[in-house]
């Protein structure tokens, strides 16, 4: 695919075929993440690749799997309802969609800052830097044909994360990725209208 068509291409999918892919189709859309900027010039991100459905479960078995539509309700930062639409689609996926893919990516990162109480913005860096990461991949699998979806992990879905595939204290989890083929009636969240005349500005604001 052309470029700019991956580009527009690229959406959360979060129902999948089931269909296996391929090894080292797996292998060059992950490697793809590895040309990403990097803040510190290391890359020295990990991924673990989870094709074996019961170490996909272990892994995710933190991510609540009863939500429903109605739990968005509770969610007081929703303020459109285009978004309100968007979050019922996709809470009650949270646990299928990463189970449901062929595989889960879990992208690593190395714990080099505090964070969660950051003094500057530049402690934030190594997060931006696999975020880029994170994109790549996501664009790789789209050129691929594949889809992906990612959940940033909440209350103590890292540990259990950790637990179940062994990674070091010294790395975080920004997001759990699940990738696998579309399926062809994979909901497709509609999206706030971006007004690109409005938002980008040239030479002042
Ligand atoms: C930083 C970040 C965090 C996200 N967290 C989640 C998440 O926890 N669960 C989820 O289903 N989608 C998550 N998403 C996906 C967004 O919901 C999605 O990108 C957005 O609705 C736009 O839809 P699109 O990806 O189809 O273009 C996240 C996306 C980003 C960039």
């Amino acid at each position: 695919m052309e470029f700019y068509d991956v580009v527009k291409a690229r959406r959360s999918i979060r129902q999948f075929t089931g269909e296996t892919i391929p090894e080292e189709t797996l292998k060059r859309i992950v490697e793809a993440g590895y040309y990403a900027p990097a803040n510190d010039h290391f890359r020295d991100w990990h991924y673990i690749v989870i094709t074996d459905k019961k170490i996909m479960k272990q892994a995710v078995s933190g991510v609540p799997q009863n939500l429903t539509e109605r739990d968005v309700d509770d969610m007081t930062f929703i303020s459109d309802p285009i978004q309100k639409k968007s979050y019922q689609i996709a809470v009650p996926l949270q646990y299928k969609m990463l189970t449901e893919a062929s595989a889960l990516l879990i992208p690593l990162m190395k714990k080099k800052t505090d964070l969660l109480h950051p003094s500057c913005l530049s402690d934030l860096n190594c997060y931006a830097s696999i975020w880029c990461s994170i994109e790549n991949v996501w664009l790789a699998a789209t050129s691929e044909g594949y889809g992906c979806n990612v959940r940033i992990p909440l209350g103590n879905e890292e540990e259990i994360a950790r637990e179940a595939l062994g990674f070091p204290d010294s790395f975080m989890i920004p997001c759990f990725i699940g990738i696998g083929r579309p399926r062809e009636d994979a909901a497709k969240v509609k999206q706030l209208d971006v007004n690109t005349e409005e938002q980008i500005h040239w030479n002042h604001f």
